[in-house]
């Protein structure tokens, strides 16, 4: 008997249902009928939308699809770092940083890995220094070799294409729903219904049999993809599996966001994401070719709407009252359970934690490639589903308290809502993690510096996900520092001496990278074919 999976119904035409059916098709191989339900009149989330690297490598060279192939077709752009502005100091919202003490109120959060000297990352040669006194430079700029390039505007690429820097990208997440959903019903055979779902079926073992549609349509299949964003309308609805919620870990479930115009020309295209500390949370700025991305991410509890929306709209300048405003209220957790017998929610319908460090789209990229690994015949054996479950909660739990940690370390503590997130207790993954850093020690350190092979293998990247360089871009950015340096280094003399070589290269090649790169704007300008 053919006990395969052929025919699955995705629920939902948002950027996590057309991601599922795009991905499916190809991986599937042309093995089961894919059909994507999508109510016309249910709007999808879709916000100007930042992303992480590995979009490439895990999501689009899968599908064969180049880089400059779909930029295009969303007008994308680049995002090297985020920018973290004001993040320690109290005041208004601004998106200039503040100075205090001689200092600009800013950090980049930056893409790629730090260099390793004799098996040691140069963070931890930096902090020794830092400590000794003998550095007065901030540790992005003592380590990477991307600030000058990120504070001049420049591209992460040269005129001839060839890569500078490790990069994401920005672009209309709407535009990129409508571009997979050509792509998969054009090129994968994914059917495409048009129709609201009003009911579903089950058979005697609680398994979905079928959804129906307000035209009476009855969709049937093996199994069933839940991407119906925030409703869960399968998942939760349907099979009653509970949403835990992590209100207790992160305050923030609001959002008013906007797009603004950019005179591009006078200003650059800023090649990354801004994270504006705010009174009561974050304000985002995503650029991209003419206009900007923006929104206040806050807490209910600390901020009113109007508040928020007037802490916005002072922000960049704009009146509330002709501002088109897109008012977003959001859940914060993950289901118990991703997947419980034959439905698998992917998307926001999953999980879901603002968006701070960009990791929505690849929630969504990161179950599927899970899915695959883990892809059921009809027995739905529960050991593919256990341990699929299993990979979705680190995954979310991992990213949830690296979040946390922005807030919680943050040393601004002028309002409320920045007080309140000192007070709230960190996960116990994150109090382990931060033991080590305490210590001295590297957190979730790769196998090796090698960038080229940590982003080509998400298998790697999966489990080591964020690594030391992101830890010490946001802990040292945010001024918490280790109380001492690696013990270790105290015994090695020679290294820390030629140590100093590779701060010394970084610095040279910080310089050659911002003397030689285009700006943002020219190169996006020649990509997207504009004059
Ligand atoms: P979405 O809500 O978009 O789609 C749901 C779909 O289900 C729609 O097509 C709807 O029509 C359909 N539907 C609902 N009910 C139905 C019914 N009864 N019958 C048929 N169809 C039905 N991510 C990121 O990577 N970088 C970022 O910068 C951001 N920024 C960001 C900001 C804010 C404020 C939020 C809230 C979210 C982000 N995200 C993000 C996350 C990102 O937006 C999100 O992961 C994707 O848009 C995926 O959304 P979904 O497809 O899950 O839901």
């Amino acid at each position: 008997m053919d006990s395969r999976i052929r025919n699955i119904v995705i629920l939902g035409g948002g950027t996590a249902g057309w991601m599922a059916a795009a991905y499916l098709g190809k991986a599937l191989q042309g093995t089961a009928r894919i059909t994507v339900l999508e109510a016309p009149d249910i709007p999808k989330l879709g916000v100007g939308e930042a992303t992480i690297p590995n979009l490439q490598t895990a999501f689009f060279d899968f599908l064969g699809i180049a880089e400059d192939e779909w930029m295009r077709e969303v007008n994308a752009s680049y995002k090297i770092a985020i920018k973290f502005i004001n993040w320690r100091t109290g005041g208004e919202g601004s998106a200039r940083p503040r100075s205090a003490g001689g200092r600009s109120d800013q950090f980049y959060h930056i893409f790629g890995l730090l260099p390793f000297h004799e098996g040691i990352p140069l963070s931890h040669y930096w902090v020794r220094k830092k400590h000794l006194g003998r550095t007065a430079q901030e540790f992005d700029h003592a380590c990477y070799r991307e600030p000058l390039l990120l504070d001049a505007n420049k591209a992460p690429r040269w005129m001839d294409g060839t890569r500078a820097a490790n990069y994401a990208w920005h672009f209309d997440a709407h535009l990129v729903a409508d571009y997979l959903r050509r792509f998969s019903t054009g090129k994968l055979d994914v059917e495409h219904v048009q129709d609201r779902m009003e009911d579903v079926t089950f058979d005697a073992n609680g398994y979905l049999t079928s959804l129906r549609t307000a035209t009476g349509r009855v969709l049937t299949a093996d199994l069933f993809v839940d991407c119906s964003g925030f409703r869960g309308l399968l998942i939760n609805k349907a099979l009653n599996e509970p949403f835990v919620d992590m209100s207790d870990h992160l305050l923030n479930d609001s959002a008013v966001a906007t797009a603004v115009p950019n005179d591009d020309a006078t200003t650059g295209v800023e090649p990354f994401t801004s994270a504006i500390a705010m009174k009561s949370g974050w304000t985002w700025k995503i650029p991209m070719l003419g206009r900007f991305g923006t929104g206040y991410v806050y807490s209910s509890q600390f901020a009113g709407q109007d508040e928020a929306v007037k802490e916005f709209c002072d922000l960049w300048e704009l009146d509330p009252d002709r501002t088109d405003l897109n008012l977003i209220r959001f859940r914060v957790g993950r289901n118990r359970r991703a997947w419980v017998k034959n439905c698998v929610s992917i998307g926001t319908s999953s999980c879901f934690v603002e968006p701070l460090e960009s990791t929505g789209i690849y929630f969504i990229y990161a179950a599927l490639y899970q899915l695959v690994k883990h892809f059921p015949d009809k027995s739905f054996d529960p050991v593919l589903i256990d341990r699929f479950n299993r990979e979705i909660e680190t995954m979310f739990d991992d990213t949830r308290d690296f979040i946390q940690a922005h807030f919680h370390f943050a040393p601004r503590d002028d309002t409320p809502f920045w007080r309140a997130n000192k007070e709230l207790k960190l996960g116990d993954g994150m109090q382990d993690k931060m033991d080590m850093y305490r210590a001295g020690l590297p957190i979730n350190n790769p196998p090796s510096d090698d960038a080229s092979h940590y982003y080509a293998n998400f298998e790697e990247e999966f489990r080591n996900f964020w690594n030391n360089g992101n830890y010490y871009c946001v802990l040292a950015g945010l001024d918490h520092l280790p109380p001492r340096p690696l013990p270790l280094l105290a015994h090695m003399p020679e290294s820390v001496a030629s140590a100093e070589a590779l701060f010394t290269r970084v610095s040279e090649e910080q310089r050659r990278l911002v003397e030689s790169l285009p700006t943002n704007y020219e190169f996006l300008r020649s990509l997207h074919g504009h004059t």
